[in-house]
C-alpha cells in the first residue's frame, strides 16, 4: 500500500521524513529484514505550487488532486495542508474512494467529526487524527482505548502550544507579545492564520473533539465560550507574578448529571507552585477525571514538527499494521558504569 501526502509545510516535511527518509526504522518487524525493505513509503505529495522548493528527496510532487483520488496504488492518504473547505473535501473524497486517512487538522475534525467517523465506516476504512489535539501527546488513543471503561466528568488543559509558548516568554523575559507570536510562528508553531491560536478556536476545536469522544455526544466548538488573550499586556503579567500567580491559558470542559456540559477557552491565573504554572513554552498538559482511574495527567510537546509527525506516523503505523505486533526481543548490554545516571540530584 503507497502513501500520499496532503501539504508538505512543517509537519507535512516531518511526516515524510519519518516514513521515507527512515524507513528502515520500522517494519512489521524489526529483524525481519525483507518487511523492513517492503515497508510502506509516500509516492505522491499534493502541493499547490508546482514551483515550491520541497528539497531533492521529495518524490512525485502534484497538483491535481485525481492524481492520488484515481491511483489505486494509494491506500493510505495523509491529510495535512490545515484550512477547512478543501481538506474537509479531500477526506471526505479520500474515504469515499475506499482510502484510509490520517489528519492533524482539528478544525475539520471538530467541525465534521460524526459525519466523517460515519463515512470511514460506510466504506470500510479508517479515519485517525491523534495529532489533531496535544500535538505528540497520545491523548485521543488513550481515550478510546485506555480510558474508555471511564464514565469521563472533566477534562482540562493547556492545549496550545503557541499561546504558552507566548506567556512563558511573556512570564519568563519580559518579553512582548507580537515579537513572541512572530517567533513561534517562525518556528512553525502557530497555524497558517495565527489568530485562531490567539483567539481561542484552536483550543475550543481540540476541547470540543476531547469533549465530543469523552462524553459521547457532540460538542460543536463555536458552543464553546471563549477568550483570547490578545489584551493580556505586560503589566499585567508582573502584576500577577508579584501576587505569586501566573496566567495560563485553560481549556476546561465539565459533564454535570447525564448531559449537562460546561466548556470555557479563557486565561486563566495559577499558584506559581501549581502543575499548571510549570509547563512552559510549546508543551501542553491535559487532564482527565474518569469514575474509575481519577485524574489521569498526559505531558508533552503540544506542537512542532517532529512531535506532531510522530504523532501521524503513530497513527499510519496502526493504519498499517505494522504497530500492535511486539518486537522479538533483541540482545541488550548491561553497563556497569553507573556515572551516566547522573548524581542523585534531579
Ligand atoms: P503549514 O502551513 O506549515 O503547511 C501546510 C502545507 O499545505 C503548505 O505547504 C501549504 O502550501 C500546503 N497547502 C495548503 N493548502 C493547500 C491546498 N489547497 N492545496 C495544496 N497544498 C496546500 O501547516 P502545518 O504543517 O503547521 O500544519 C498542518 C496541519 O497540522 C494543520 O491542520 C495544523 O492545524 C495541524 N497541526 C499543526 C501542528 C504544528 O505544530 N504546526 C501541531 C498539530 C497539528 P502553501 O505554502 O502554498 O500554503
Ligand atoms: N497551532 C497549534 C498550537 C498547533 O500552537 O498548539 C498544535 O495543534
Amino acid at each position: 500500500m503507497n502513501i500520499a501526502l496532503l501539504g508538505f509545510g512543517t509537519i507535512g516535511s516531518g511526516v515524510y521524513e519519518l516514513i521515507n527518509l527512515n524507513k528502515g526504522k520500522f517494519g512489521s518487524n524489526f529483524t525481519d529484514l525483507e518487511s523492513r525493505k517492503s515497508s510502506p513509503v509516500i509516492t505522491k505529495v499534493l502541493e499547490r505550487d508546482i514551483t515550491k522548493d520541497l528539497g531533492d528527496s521529495v518524490g512525485v510532487v502534484v497538483t491535481d488532486p485525481k492524481e492520488i483520488l484515481e491511483d489505486d496504488s494509494i491506500g493510505l492518504v495523509i491529510a495535512l495542508m490545515g484550512g477547512m473547505d478543501f481538506e474537509y473535501e479531500m477526506i471526505k473524497a479520500c474515504l469515499k474512494a475506499g482510502k484510509h486517512v490520517v489528519t492533524a487538522n482539528k478544525a475539520v475534525i471538530s467541525e465534521y467529526f460524526a459525519e466523517l467517523l460515519t463515512l470511514a465506516e460506510e466504506n470500510g476504512v479508517v479515519l485517525r487524527y491523534e495529532a489533531s489535539v496535544g500535538g505528540g501527546i497520545p491523548i485521543i488513543g488513550s481515550l478510546k482505548e485506555e480510558m474508555k471503561i471511564n464514565r469521563v466528568t472533566e477534562i482540562k488543559g493547556i492545549l496550545n502550544g503557541t499561546t504558552n509558548f507566548i506567556l512563558s516568554k511573556m512570564t519568563e523575559e519580559g518579553a512582548g507579545f507580537a515579537e513572541t507570536l512572530a517567533l513561534a510562528q517562525s518556528i512553525g508553531f502557530a497555524e497558517a492564520d495565527p489568530t485562531a491560536d490567539v483567539e481561542g478556536y484552536d483550543v475550543s476545536r481540540k476541547l470540543s473533539i476531547l469533549s465530543s469522544m469523552a462524553y459521547e455526544g457532540i460538542i460543536r466548538d463555536e458552543d464553546v465560550y471563549k477568550r483570547g488573550i490578545t489584551d493580556i499586556r505586560a503589566v499585567d503579567i508582573e502584576m500577577t507574578s508579584s501576587l505569586g500567580y501566573v496566567v495560563k491559558y485553560l481549556g476546561h470542559s465539565i459533564l454535570d448529571g447525564k448531559c449537562d456540559v460546561y466548556t470555557t477557552v479563557e486565561p486563566v491565573l495559577f499558584k506559581e507552585v501549581s502543575m499548571m504554572s510549570n509547563v512552559n513554552s510549546e508543551f501542553n498538559i491535559i487532564s482527565i477525571t474518569g469514575d474509575i482511574i481519577g485524574e489521569l495527567q498526559f505531558y508533552g510537546k503540544g506542537a512542532g514538527k517532529d512531535a506532531t509527525a510522530n504523532a501521524v506516523v503513530g497513527d499510519a503505523l496502526y493504519i498499517l499494521n505494522i504497530v500492535g505486533e511486539e518486537n522479538l526481543p533483541r540482545p541488550l548490554r548491561l553497563n556497569r558504569n553507573l556515572n551516566k545516571m547522573g548524581t542523585g540530584l534531579f
